[in-house]
């Protein structure tokens, strides 16, 4: 047992985190040991339980809300990605053990839609939500070059501050028009409260693409709304392993199988 490598996701709260779940399949299928476990880590103790697990041989984290952000204060290096989101989710070390802070969401979704063969590429696309969820993922959209890639909010001042913030990325505020959205994605968490509905109805039809980055039983409502429109309805789950599988490479350096993960709580 002394000899498996350690690694865990922090969070708070963390009971219903998939990570250990989905890591231990990773590591079953690679033929590496790996001890991954979760760990409740509340933000005034996030500096020091960082420092103390990669101190005493702890080999990678990931992290999840709501130390996004913060993490990034014990990392010595952020990758590219993390300058511009301001968030990382993966936490690794180098062999002159500095701590690096990367982030594998944008690439988790972006991976979950080809394996899924939804296109973005020359798409309209809209996010809803400007909340953490949805700026992760932002960049990554752009960057698959979209022909439009909107975003609507609740409220329109957080709109704002993410047309600033990611200004060179060509994002745009939902224009109210007749086109119709190619790909939609819930990034808010509108549905976890109850019925969920949005404002957009004549931009949606049966060809429009419905991807809820919420998975499981907290897709309901989000489904059962856009089943008015389409059939065409993703929930969050491949994108969660997917990211996953890019935190384990950034560890590894191998991509793990992603095709026979087995979520057995995945409704929770
Ligand atoms: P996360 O990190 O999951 O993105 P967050 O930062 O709290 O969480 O963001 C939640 C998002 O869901 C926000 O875009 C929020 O809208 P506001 O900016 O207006 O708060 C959105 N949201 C939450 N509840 C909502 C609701 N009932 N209707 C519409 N949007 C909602």
């Amino acid at each position: 047992m002394g000899n498996q490598i350690k690694l865990g996701v922090i969070g708070d709260p963390i009971d219903h985190s998939m990570s250990p779940l989905i890591h231990s399949q990773f590591g079953e299928a690679t033929g590496l040991e790996i001890d991954f476990r979760s760990f409740h880590v509340v933000e005034r103790d996030l500096d020091k339980f960082i420092e103390s697990f990669f101190a005493d041989g702890g080999y990678g984290l990931n992290v999840t809300l709501p130390h996004k952000l913060n993490c990034i204060r014990s990392a010595d290096i952020l990758s590219s990605e993390v300058e511009l989101l301001g968030a990382a989710n993966t936490l690794s070390k180098n062999s002159n053990n500095q701590i690096i802070a990367s982030s594998t969401d944008g690439i988790g979704l972006i991976r979950d839609c080809s394996d899924k063969n939804i296109e973005i590429s020359n798409k309209r696309i809209l996010i809803l939500g400007a909340g953490g969820a949805s700026q992760s993922i932002i960049p990554a959209i752009a960057r698959m070059n979209p022909t439009k890639l909107m975003i609507d909010n609740r409220s329109p001042d957080k709109i704002e501050h993410l047309l600033k913030k990611y200004s060179s990325l060509g994002l745009q505020t939902l224009q109210h028009n007749n086109e119709p959205i190619d790909l939609l994605i819930n990034a808010t968490s509108a549905a976890l409260s109850g019925s969920f509905n949005w404002n957009i109805q004549n931009q949606l039809n049966e060809e429009t693409i419905f991807y809820d980055l919420s998975y499981g039983k907290a897709s309901a409502n989000f489904f059962s709304w856009a089943s008015q429109f389409s059939k065409n309805r993703f929930d969050g789950t491949g994108m969660l392993i997917a990211q996953a599988a890019f935190s384990f490479q950034l560890w590894f350096d191998t991509f793990p199988d992603t095709s026979n993960i087995k979520l057995s709580n995945a409704d929770d």
